[in-house]
């Protein structure tokens, strides 16, 4: 954690209290200068936790373009960049529909977890406590009845699940593009399709071919008007041949020549927003 964050797990716990609330209520309820504003919070609340309010106050207004329910959750800056976007995250969760019990081995802020959650038990990890702490709140904002919480290094656990999502963090100081600099790196996750039965792995847009392991599917997603966001690595699908598809030159911005497999919409599942939110894939190997 950044030592000048004032979202600290204090801050959360006293944002979860009525008193916390009310000054959350207060901060964004107003759209004055916020040297004044913090001056007049600072007349009833304590100074570190009006700081700490105004910052997620900001912070819940950036992620509205995330998560329909922003305005009621709890984020860190870094946790909300990496956070993934929820018609993104819908999809991912089509993808692993038919898993009954997955492990989110990075959970972050709960980005992924809050679409996974909807429809599979979901035993959630993070090494960060802070951010764990966040997930949990998120997904009580998100009605989840289905998730438990882990603060681990995702290493030392046991998996004992029908399916494994990781989101390695890739930007610890700086953003990592190798496989190698994530955290925890690729080899390590990409070897755990040895031990489940699915495996998703959601990696950076930027990541050298030579870092994704030859045998899986790899999928670009973005979503409205962008070009890829992200790819994601998916091991062990049954009819996984078949749904290979070789775009020997395909990249993001260069996409597969037919339309309909570029504009490939998932479903059915009720939770995937419509356009504008659109999410288009596509595969390749
Ligand atoms: C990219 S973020 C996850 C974002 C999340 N999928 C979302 O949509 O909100 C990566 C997370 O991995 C956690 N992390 C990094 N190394 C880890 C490890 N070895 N074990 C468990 N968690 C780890 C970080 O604390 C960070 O919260």
């Amino acid at each position: 954690m950044n030592s000048s964050d004032p979202i600290t797990r204090e801050a959360l716990r006293y944002f979860q209290g009525s008193e916390g609330c009310e000054l959350l209520v207060q901060a964004a309820a107003t759209d004055q200068n916020p040297l004044r504003i913090q001056e007049q919070l600072r007349r009833s609340f304590p100074a570190e936790m009006c700081r700490a309010g105004l910052a997620l106050v900001e912070l819940r207004q950036r992620a509205g373009k995330k998560f329909m329910r922003a305005e009621e959750m709890f984020f860190d800056r870094e946790g909300l960049e990496m956070a993934t976007r929820e018609e993104v995250a819908h999809y991912r969760a089509w993808r692993l529909r038919d898993c009954e019990k997955i492990m989110d081995l990075c959970c972050g802020i709960g980005g992924d977890l809050l679409a996974l959650g909807q429809h599979a038990e979901v035993l959630a990890v993070d090494a960060d406590r802070r951010r764990l702490a966040m997930a949990q709140h998120n997904s009580q904002v998100y009605e989840l009845q289905q998730v438990r919480f882990i603060a681990a290094e995702a290493q030392s656990l046991r998996m004992n699940v029908d399916a494994v999502f990781v989101d390695p963090a890739r930007r610890s100081g700086q953003r990592k593009r190798r496989g190698e600099g994530y955290s925890p790196p690729l080899s390590w996750v990409a070897d755990l399709r040895t031990k489940v039965s699915r495996l998703a792995v959601k990696v950076g847009p930027a990541i050298p071919e030579e870092d994704l392991p030859p045998d899986c599917e790899v999928e670009f997603v973005s979503s409205g008007a962008s070009v890829a966001r992200e790819r994601s690595i998916l091991a062990n699908w049954p009819q996984q041949a078949a749904a290979r598809r070789s775009y020997p030159n395909a990249t993001p911005s260069k996409p597969p020549p037919d339309p309909t497999l570029w504009w490939h919409r998932p479903g059915p599942i009720s939770s995937i927003p419509t356009p504008p939110w659109c999410v288009r894939i596509y595969s390749t190997n």
